[in-house]
């Protein structure tokens, strides 16, 4: 049974792209099935496993309109990748007007909720993997909302330079909302914070400030500004592939650790992987 985990934030740039991919290297070095789904139009997380939208014709209508009936006709829209234990449901630009088919859909289909068919569509495969981790596009839509449906976590990645208290609010009831809608457990869990300037007054006024705004639900753990980050982005490398011992690649471990999503038989994979040489 797979555990479905969404990185959300409506503003652009504050590291949702980077934390699904790296977050989803660590759990597959360690030995867990991934899958990544991106949800992006601009396909940052596709285009860092190669897939590009000139190969790619994905009848995305079929996944997020239609209730499939058998797990063959999901899995049919993902990929294998060349990194161990990570497949990929790629985005595509097609997905910038998939928003409005969803809406359309909905509205033709009276009272059903569509919002809940990725959902369904993914509980087909997941016994295929441990983890299904979902790259959202900032734009706040029915996509999302999809996407949220679908998901038993919601983590969001903030960034100083770009934040909105009132984006984080509106995330935190459209959350409550669907839950009691539709009888879901949607768990929201947590902020954290990343491209921290290491420990400067500034970020320590921040993590003190949020943590006062947020409580329990701000996670201790950030992720430090590292230019490893914006290199491997270049060479559309994963972070651990580029450089596994960087700063930010030893900040998303503890926070893996700390969002409970490893056990110690993969965390010990993961020590190995981390001792190598290479
Ligand atoms: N920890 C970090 N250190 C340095 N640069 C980072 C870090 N995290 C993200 N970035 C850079 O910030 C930009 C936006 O990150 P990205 O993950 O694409 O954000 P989003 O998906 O939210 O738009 C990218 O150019 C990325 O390389
Ligand atoms: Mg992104």
């Amino acid at each position: 049974m797979s555990e479905v985990i969404s990185f959300i934030n409506e503003k652009g740039g504050v590291g949702k792209s980077t934390s699904a991919i790296t977050i989803a290297q660590i759990l597959a070095i360690s030995g867990y099935n991934v899958l990544l789904i991106d949800l992006d139009p601009q396909m940052n997380t596709t285009k860092m496993f190669g897939q590009t939208d000139e190969v790619l014709d994905i009848n995305y209508e079929h996944l997020f309109c239609t209730k499939q009936l058998r797990k063959s006709s999901v899995l049919e829209f993902i990929s294998s990748t060349d990194y161990k234990n990570i497949s990929i449901l790629s985005a595509s630009r097609e997905l910038s007007t998939l928003v409005y088919t969803i809406y359309d859909r909905s509205k033709e289909a009276g009272g059903t909720n569509i919002e809940l068919y990725l959902r369904h569509n993914l509980s087909l495969i997941k016994d295929d993997f441990d983890y299904i981790i979902i790259d959202n596009s900032p734009f706040k839509s029915y996509l999302t909302t999809c996407a949220i449906c679908a998901s038993d976590k919601i983590v969001t990645p903030i960034c100083v330079d770009n934040f909105s208290y009132d984006g984080l609010m509106s995330l935190f009831d459209t959350i409550e909302d669907l839950n009691s809608k539709y009888s879901l457990a949607i768990e929201f869990a947590g902020i954290f914070m990343t491209r921290v300037a290491g420990r400067t007054t500034l970020y320590k006024q921040m993590f003190e400030s949020y943590e006062n705004m947020f409580g329990e639900k701000f996670l201790p753990v950030s992720i430090r500004n590292c230019i490893a980050v914006s290199e491997s982005n270049t060479t559309f490398e994963p972070l651990l592939t580029y450089d596994k011992r960087c700063t930010a690649a030893q900040d998303y471990i503890e926070l893996v650790n700390y969002l409970g999503l490893m056990d110690n038989k993969h965390y010990r994979e993961l020590a190995k992987y981390l001792k190598g040489e290479r």
